[in-house]
């Protein structure tokens, strides 16, 4: 049944074949008609032709985005939205401020004593409600403002009671808003974040599909370990709460999958599949890692960019990852310039400066063992001390590139106790063809490798990191099949996101983080 929430609405007879639209148009008050003598008045007018749809908005919606790009002065515009602010005066009119979330900026509505109902109206606006203005677009007056919209018709969709809406007009911790995820994204910095992560999501699928890569969809559950860490979330419809009940192993035959299994923590080793018969593919998509660190760059889970490329080398790999890097900075300053700007002015005063840097600059290239050299002589006081084999903290890879190159950096060859499994094994016996791509501020943001193509060299590593070869049988028929050189990397989504936006805490990067203790939303 339709229902008719609102004073006044149209009823549309739509042909969606038609791209002119194919619409008919009648205005429904239903003071004055009955909705069935409607449907009645507009079969007549149409000859019978239907289908028709009842919608409650008269005009098709204009995003305020539009309005300001092409400024659209003197044209009449549907403009929807919630109200940021309410400003009334004595004299029977009042500004409101209205943010749609297609842009940063909010759109002024001057609203008067002309648009019907407006005493009652403006009464059940404020902070939060959502409204639907029809005007025209006029030159401002004002400060502020290119342009405004004149209403002339004034619809309250939702109120918001102003006692209880928590986002009031002063600015609120970005601790308190993670606790309010759910109305987050209607603040100024939160709106940013969704679009910057929206253009470099789009970026990123530009820059691998305008090189012929092919996006490959890897599996989110599975059953193997990649980074063989341990850092697996289980997954299992084993009732938990009976297996306590019993000593001794878990039969996992018994389990839905007839085997251990798991949420990925990385979708290489089934990239590797696919780059060795397709060529230079990439995949994108959630991964998840149960490691109990609350640090300010760890979720469990986040987005990961994978690209492997058969018959690349390290060398190949570290040029792709650069230019990578440096074209989706590029990318998200071209589309997301005034959100970078507020974050810039707001959070970060050196974050339009850092990332015209990492555009225009090639990045440093040195082996993990010449950069311990350089802590080691560095005479910095580190939280962890530092020597060769030892994992970096963030602190040194930050020192690295904030302090002593001042720009990103690209660590190569790493000891081999450090790193994966899957990577290949250098002629020294000590050092694995690994990179690790360090940015100000946060440090490691690219994790890659070009990975073990020898079958038997791969089974020695895998038992040196007590992996059993039979639970990755088929990634070592890879290698027993045609086996290629091939490399590949990983890059964290939402520390891209704190480069590109200055955010200290990972936590504000992504729409709803998962960390330890905290899954709400
Ligand atoms: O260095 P990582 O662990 O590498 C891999 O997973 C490889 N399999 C990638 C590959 O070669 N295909 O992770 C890659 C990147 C890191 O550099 C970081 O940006 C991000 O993923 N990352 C995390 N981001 C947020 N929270 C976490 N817990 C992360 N762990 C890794
Ligand atoms: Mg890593």
């Amino acid at each position: 049944m339709i229902t008719q929430p609102f004073l006044a609405g149209v009823l549309q007879r739509t042909r969606p074949s038609d791209s002119s639209g194919g619409r008919c148009y009648l205005h429904v008050s239903p003071k004055i008609w009955k909705l069935s003598s409607a449907v009645k008045h507009l079969k007549r007018c149409t000859g019978g032709i239907g289908p028709y749809r009842w919608t409650p908005f008269i005009m098709p919606r204009t995003k305020v985005a539009q309005i300001l790009r092409e400024t659209l002065s003197g044209t009449e515009v549907d403009v929807r939205g919630w109200v940021r602010t309410k400003r009334e005066s004595k004299q029977n009119f009042a500004f409101l401020e209205v943010n749609d979330g297609s842009c940063l900026a909010n759109i002024q509505v001057v609203v008067d004593a002309n648009v019907p109902d407006y005493a009652i109206l403006i009464k059940q606006i404020s902070t939060g409600a959502s409204v639907a203005i029809i005007g025209e677009v006029k030159e401002s007056l004002g400060k502020g403002q290119r342009v405004e919209i004149h209403a002339r018709q004034l619809t309250v969709l939702g109120t918001s009671d102003a006692l209880t809406y928590p986002l009031q007009k002063k600015g609120h911790s970005l601790e308190f808003l993670r606790e309010k995820a759910h109305l987050r994204p209607r603040t100024n910095t939160f709106g940013a974040m969704a679009r910057v992560r929206n253009s470099l999501c789009a970026t990123i699928h530009d820059f691998f599909q305008t090189r012929g890569f092919l996006y490959v969809q890897t599996p989110i559950i599975t059953t193997s370990d990649c980074e063989g860490a341990g850092q697996v979330f289980q997954v299992t419809t084993l009732d938990l709460a009976k297996l306590q009940q019993f000593k001794g192993p878990i039969d996992y035959s018994r389990d839905f999958f007839g085997k251990k299994a798991g949420l990925t923590v990385s979708g290489q080793l089934e990239g590797e599949i696919y780059a060795t018969a397709l060529g230079d593919v990439y995949t994108f998509g959630p991964t998840f890692r149960a490691e109990n660190s609350n640090t300010t760059r760890h979720l469990a889970e986040f987005w990961m960019v994978e690209p492997e490329m058969p018959f690349y080398v390290l060398e190949e790999n570290m040029d792709l990852a650069e230019s990578f890097v440096r074209s989706i900075v590029k990318g998200v300053m071209d589309r997301c310039q005034a959100d970078l700007e507020f974050f810039n002015e707001r959070f970060e005063p050196t974050l339009l400066a850092s990332l015209q840097n990492i555009v225009e600059n090639e990045f440093i290239r040195l082996t993990y063992t010449e950069a311990i050299e350089i802590l080691e002589k560095s005479g910095h006081s580190f939280e962890y001390p530092i020597s060769w084999g030892n994992d970096m903290h963030s602190e040194h890879e930050r020192y690295l590139t904030e302090q002593h190159f001042k720009q990103p950096v690209i660590l190569t060859d790493y000891p081999r106790e450090i790193k994966s499994f899957y990577m290949r094994c250098n002629e020294d016996g000590k050092t694995v063809r690994a990179m690790d791509v360090l940015v100000p501020r946060i440090g490691e943001i690219i994790g890659g490798s070009q990975r073990e193509e020898r079958h038997d060299a791969l089974i020695d590593r895998m038992k040196e990191c007590h992996l059993d070869p039979e639970d990755y049988w088929w990634y070592l028929e890879l290698r027993q099949y045609g086996t290629v050189p091939h490399s590949g990397f990983g890059l964290g989504l939402e520390r891209t996101v704190q480069l590109v936006t200055g955010m200290t805490n990972i936590r504000d990067c992504i729409p709803f983080p998962r960390t330890p203790k905290s899954a709400e939303f």
